[in-house]
C-alpha cells in the first residue's frame, strides 16, 4: 500500500495526530512510527518554527531514530539564503548527497553531516498568516527522496502543518484575548508590551540554558516563551487604586495585590476552557508560570509559599527573567541598574535560597544576548509599579 493509501485510509492516525490529548512531539513520534512502514529510511523528521518579530528560526519537535538530536537551536532565517529562498517561495528543496550538497559553514550543516545523515527534503510550511517554519526529512542513505517519496511526504508535511498550525494559532488567540482583555480594563500600561517582549525571551535564553540540567525539550522551552508573557494576567482583576498606587502599599492593600496571582489561575481556566484547552497537555506550564511566579524555592514566596522542588522549573525561569528585567528598566521610584548591577541582586537572591542558582548563572553568561534583547524591546511610555 503506498504511503498516501494508507494515510488516507487512516483516519484513525489524523484524529490522533491532531488530537490535543497528546503533546506535538508525540504526535510526530506516532508519524513518525506510521511513516517507517511504508518508507523505512527516514531517520529523522524534524520542525522548526520561524518567528518573525526577530526573523528567528528555532527547533521545536523531532523524532530522531538515528543520530543525536540538535537541541534548542537557533538562528536567524536572513543568514540561510537558501531556506530564505524557500520560505518565499514556497518551494521544497531535496538533497542527495549531503557530504557534496552542503558547505560546513553553519553549526546545523556540520550537524547534519557530522549525525551521518546523506540526504535530505525540506519543506517550508505555512498558515494563514504566512510562514510557519519548515519541516526536515533526514536519511543516513544517499538519494533517499526519489519524486514518489517526496510526493507522499507533502502529504505529511500537511498533517504536521495542520497540527502545528493549530497549536500555535491557539497560543496566539489566548495571547490576543488576554491582551484584549487588559486593553478593556484599561490597565494596559500597567506592564508595557516591552516588558512582556523583553522578559519572554530572556526566558526563552534562560530556559535554554538550563535544559540540558532539567531535560527541558524543546517543545517545553518553546511554551515558556509562548506562556512568559501571560504571567501577570491576574493584575486585570486588581483595582486601580491599589494597582497604579504611587509608594509604598499598605498590608492590606498588598495582599489585594497579590491576589492578582489566585486571580490569574481563575482568568486562565476560564481562558483554557472557552478555547477548548482542557485537553491540551501544555497548558499545565502556563498554569505553572501564572501560579508559581511569585513563589521563592525557600518558602518565603506566595501564594503558597511553595517550597524547592514544589516549585515548577518553568515558574524559575520567568520569575528569573522578570526580576532581572525589572531591576535593569526604569521605574517611577528608580532608575535602570546596570546587568552587573541585576546581577549581583539576583546571585544574592540565589544565595539566600529564593532563586534558582541556575537560571541565574544562566543569566549571568548570557549578557551579550540579553543586551541585544533589552535594545530591540525597548520602552516607549512611563511605567508603572509592578507587584
Ligand atoms: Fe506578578
Ligand atoms: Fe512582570
Amino acid at each position: 500500500m503506498s504511503v498516501q493509501t494508507q494515510l488516507l485510509a487512516n483516519d484513525s492516525l489524523q484524529q490522533h495526530f491532531l488530537s490535543g490529548h497528546v503533546s506535538a512531539s508525540g504526535r510526530l513520534q506516532a508519524l513518525h512510527d506510521r511513516l517507517l512502514q511504508a518508507i523505512p529510511h527516514i531517520d529523522r523528521i524534524a520542525c522548526a518554527l520561524y518567528d518573525a518579530s526577530d526573523d528567528s528560526l528555532t527547533t521545536f519537535i523531532n523524532s530522531t531514530r538515528s543520530g543525536t538530536p540538535l537541541p534548542n537551536y537557533h538562528f536567524k532565517l536572513s543568514q540561510s539564503a537558501a531556506l530564505s529562498q524557500l520560505a518565499e517561495n514556497a518551494s521544497i528543496r531535496m538533497l542527495d548527497d549531503l557530504s557534496h550538497a552542503l558547505l560546513p559553514t553553519s553549526v546545523h550543516n556540520r550537524w547534519l553531516i557530522e549525525q551521518g545523515y546523506q540526504s535530505s527534503f525540506t519543506v517550508p510550511i505555512y498558515d494563514q498568516r504566512g510562514f510557519l517554519g519548515f519541516v526536515f526529512f533526514d536519511s543516513q542513505q544517499l538519494h533517499a527522496f526519489p519524486e514518489k517519496t517526496q510526493r507522499d511526504l507533502l502529504l505529511y508535511s500537511n498533517l504536521i502543518s495542520m497540527t502545528i498550525s493549530g497549536e500555535v494559532e491557539t497560543i496566539r488567540s489566548l495571547r490576543a484575548s488576554t491582551h484584549l482583555a487588559c486593553e478593556f480594563a484599561h490597565l494596559r500600561d500597567f506592564e508595557t508590551g516591552a516588558h512582556l517582549q523583553r522578559m519572554s525571551h530572556y526566558a526563552k535564553v534562560i530556559a535554554g540554558s538550563v535544559a540540558p540540567r532539567y531535560q527541558l525539550s524543546d517543545e517545553f522551552i518553546e511554551h515558556v516563551f509562548w506562556f512568559a508573557p501571560l504571567h501577570d494576567i491576574g493584575k486585570i482583576g486588581i483595582p486601580d487604586s491599589i494597582l497604579l498606587k504611587q509608594g509604598s502599599l499598605t498590608a492590606a492593600e498588598r495582599r489585594i495585590m497579590e491576589s492578582h496571582v489566585n486571580k490569574g489561575l481563575e482568568i486562565i481556566g476560564k481562558l483554557i476552557d472557552d478555547f477548548g484547552l482542557a485537553e491540551f497537555p501544555d497548558t499545565v506550564e502556563l498554569r505553572n508560570i501564572v501560579g508559581c511566579h511569585h513563589e521563592f524555592l525557600d518558602g518565603s514566596g506566595y501564594p503558597r509559599g511553595l517550597h524547592g522542588a514544589a516549585v515548577p522549573i518553568s515558574a524559575r525561569i520567568v520569575t528569573a527573567a522578570d526580576i532581572y528585567d525589572a531591576l535593569t528598566t526604569q521605574r517611577p521610584y528608580k532608575q535602570p541598574w546596570s546587568h552587573a548591577q541585576a546581577l549581583t541582586e539576583l546571585q544574592r537572591m540565589a544565595e539566600a535560597g529564593k532563586l534558582d542558582p541556575h537560571c541565574v548563572a544562566a543569566i549571568a553568561s548570557a549578557e551579550a544576548e540579553f543586551a541585544v534583547i533589552g535594545a530591540q524591546f525597548q520602552d516607549s511610555a512611563p511605567v508603572l509599579p509592578s507587584a
